[in-house]
């Protein structure tokens, strides 16, 4: 039996994949808000509660779930891991680029099991893209857009008047500072690559000149293979989206993009696709004339999988995450990743405020010379 413990409420969005394996058991759960402990332990039947995370990781559990705000994260992971507990953390991995050499560390010598929860690549639409990709549907791909766009202003306040965490971390800070939503699906289907360098603007402070954060940021990432990803990340302005998620996919043979709103779905266009034009003249069609290339799981999800939060992403998320302790083998959404797409975000401040300046990634996969570990200008 594995025995997790959750920190943050969060953590809750993977109760249904988690009480789904008879092989888990949720036995702790810690937060400061002592009022929110009792009600959320209460709900869900869960019987050691915790205000300090360290008290709760002398308590028999096995894996923690790490939900509480992204400043928490590394320290929370580095305690864990050197209490022998295995790690599931929420986005992002870390608020600066040595927490994340700390992160990588820590679970190296730990040697337990470090998963990032980018539920964003469990998206069922995501894993059936990524089947064709590596069919060939696509050819070759070259470039790819992606976007979070999410008016968060309403929560850098709590009820109570108090400055929210993401008052500071998010608002408070230039860039992109939530770019793995984005960045984790395109980077599954770019298999194999590497982001290597960014260059990011942002378009100034037009909507909340009070805040730091511009309204708009947009990052340029070049892989190793000099193909290009163009990033996009707003939290500020005020508009109605279809979904916070966007993404847009080139290849030499043809292009897939998610819906824009408007009655739009999720379409794919491919050279010599037999298609009459629609009434507005376009070609596309809906990528769910395609669910045959969904990964067998996703296929075969039970209504109670798909009910799941984002999709049923929260479910399968959850799978790989016990699957991964079971087999002592870490996760495709290992540290290593983590580390890569939370570093975009960190690094994109650092060239916002310097006229879109070219910034290389430091390379974060394993065993790495200490030189290619630098961030270089
Ligand atoms: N993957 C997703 O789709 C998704 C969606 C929402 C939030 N998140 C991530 O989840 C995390 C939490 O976000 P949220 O919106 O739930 O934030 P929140 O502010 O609503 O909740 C955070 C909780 O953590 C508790 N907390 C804070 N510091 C703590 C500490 N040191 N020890 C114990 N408890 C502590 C707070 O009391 C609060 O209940 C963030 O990292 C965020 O980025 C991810």
């Amino acid at each position: 039996m594995i025995k997790v413990g959750i920190v943050g409420a969060r953590g809750f969005s993977a109760l249904t994949g988690l009480r789904a394996r008879p092989d888990v058991e949720i036995t702790a759960f810690c937060d400061l808000n002592e009022d929110l402990l009792k009600a959320k332990s209460q709900e869900h039947n869960i019987k050691h509660t915790y205000r300090v995370f360290e008290d709760m990781l002398e308590a028999d559990i096995d894996a923690v779930w790490i939900a509480s705000p992204m400043q928490c994260h590394v320290p929370q992971a580095i305690a864990a891991l050197e209490a022998g507990k295995h790690v599931m953390s929420e986005v992002v991995a870390g608020i600066s680029i040595d927490e994340l050499w700390w992160l990588i560390e820590a679970v190296e010598c730990s040697g337990k099991i470090y998963m990032f929860a980018e539920n964003t690549c469990y998206y069922p639409y995501v894993q059936q893209v990524r089947e064709m990709v590596r069919k060939g549907l696509f050819g070759e791909l070259y470039y790819a857009e992606c976007s979070y766009i999410h008016d968060i202003t309403d929560i850098i306040v709590y009820p109570n008047g108090k400055r929210s965490w993401r008052y500071y971390w998010q608002l408070g800070t230039h860039g992109a500072f939530y770019p793995t939503h984005s960045l984790g699906p395109v980077m599954q289907w770019f298999e194999d690559d590497r982001i290597a360098s960014i260059a990011a603007f942002g378009s100034g402070h037009h909507v909340r000149p009070d805040l730091r954060n511009e309204d708009t940021t947009l990052v340029m990432c070049r892989l190793e293979s000099g193909k290009l990803v163009n990033l996009r990340v707003d939290c500020l302005s005020p508009r109605p989206v279809p979904s916070t998620v966007y993404f847009q996919l080139q290849g030499t043979k043809g292009v897939f993009e998610t819906l824009r709103g408007c009655g739009d779905v999720n379409k794919i266009w491919f050279k010599g696709m037999e298609q009459p034009e629609d009434a507005n003249g376009r070609m596309y069609r809906p990528l769910s004339d395609f669910t045959d290339y969904l990964p067998d799981r996703f296929k075969n999800a039970s209504e109670d999988q798909k009910s799941s939060t984002h999709g049923g992403s929260d479910f399968f998320i959850v799978d790989d995450f016990i699957n991964a302790i079971n087999t002592n083998t870490q996760p495709e959404c290992n540290v290593y990743k983590a580390c890569e797409w939370t570093s975009v975000g960190l690094l994109s401040a650092l060239s916002v405020t310097n006229n879109g300046r070219e910034i290389e990634i430091p390379n974060f996969r394993k065993n790495m010379p200490r030189e290619e570990q630098f961030i270089k200008l």
